[in-house]
């Protein structure tokens, strides 16, 4: 290998979501390659993503994955499933040597592998559900997939107050998830845990869905992705034993940030860890 192509892998992996929730696919990636350089931004001064317009959503998507660029990344992770539903494309347009993933395409491949009878449900943010980017995704691998979507608003406040236990959580989740298991219907098989913060809520959704029904993790199909395709590119750090870095960047409150990352990541956060950056302009 040449030193230039060594130079190129050493380079961290840049990972972007609307704030705090992205973690979760920070974790998973940083499990599956810990030898690896990471940097994370949370755009928290403009969090939720999941209420706002597409266009706003891509605009601050290509303006977070220009953040990243600037520091030198070698590829882009866009952690918000929002923003995977609005922007991969046009991030891929605007940086075609880079490689980037979003969450989408690996959930969708993921919930058509794992189901049998074909009838997969969707939860996600409500801009998420209506944009049909999964929903499309699954057709498009699975075209007889029968996709049961619902939009799950409440559950991002939930996981950011870390009520992901409890007999309210539990009253929320029926709320929300009822209409995926119609008495009328065949209920779905799979579902695809559409947004950043779900995966927290992962024990509390099976207790009320049961056993027959399979969670895919989007975080944990990114990641598996993501291992997928740096390896495929040569672009694997050269000593995948050394101790990976992980820098954090947010664009508002690096106290909350800190304090609420404990829910989404398994280990601590320090306020002192994370750097308050402005996010840059666009050019056009
Ligand atoms: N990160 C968002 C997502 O995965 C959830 C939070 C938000 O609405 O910004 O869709």
């Amino acid at each position: 290998m040449s030193n230039q192509v060594q130079a190129d892998a050493r380079r961290p992996i840049g990972v972007f979501d609307s704030g705090v929730g992205g973690l979760t696919v920070l974790d998973a990636i940083h499990r599956a390659l810990p030898g690896e350089d990471l940097v994370y931004l949370g755009d928290t001064a403009r969090v939720p993503y999941g209420t706002k317009s597409p266009e706003s959503v891509a605009r601050y998507a290509r303006q977070a994955a220009l953040a990243l660029v600037q520091r030198n990344v070698k590829a882009l992770v866009i952690a918000c499933n929002t923003a995977s539903a609005v922007a991969v494309e046009l991030l891929r347009d605007s940086y075609p040597t880079m490689p980037i993933l979003g969450v989408v395409e690996p959930g969708a491949k993921a919930s058509c592998e794992a189901s049998t009878s074909g009838h997969i449900g969707i939860i996600a943010t409500e801009s998420t559900i209506a944009g049909g980017a999964y929903q499309a995704a699954v057709r498009r691998l699975r075209p007889s997939a029968v996709v049961h979507a619902q939009a799950c608003s409440l559950f991002v406040a939930l996981a950011e107050e870390g009520w992901t236990e409890g007999e309210l959580l539990e009253r929320v989740l029926e709320r929300y998830l009822g209409s995926l298991q119609q008495s009328d219907a065949p209920g779905i098989d799979t579902l695809v845990l559409g947004c950043t913060h779900f995966p927290v809520l992962k024990n509390a959704i099976a207790n009320v869905l049961g056993s027959q029904v399979r969670l895919v993790d989007s975080a944990e199909t990114t990641a598996a992705a993501l291992t997928e395709l740096l390896t495929d590119s040569g672009e694997l750090h050269p000593e995948p034993d050394r101790q990976g870095e992980i820098r954090y960047l947010v664009t508002d409150g690096t106290a909350r940030f800190a304090r609420v990352a404990g829910t989404f990541f398994s280990r601590p956060v320090r306020a002192e860890e994370v750097e308050l950056i402005d996010i840059p302009q666009l050019q056009k």
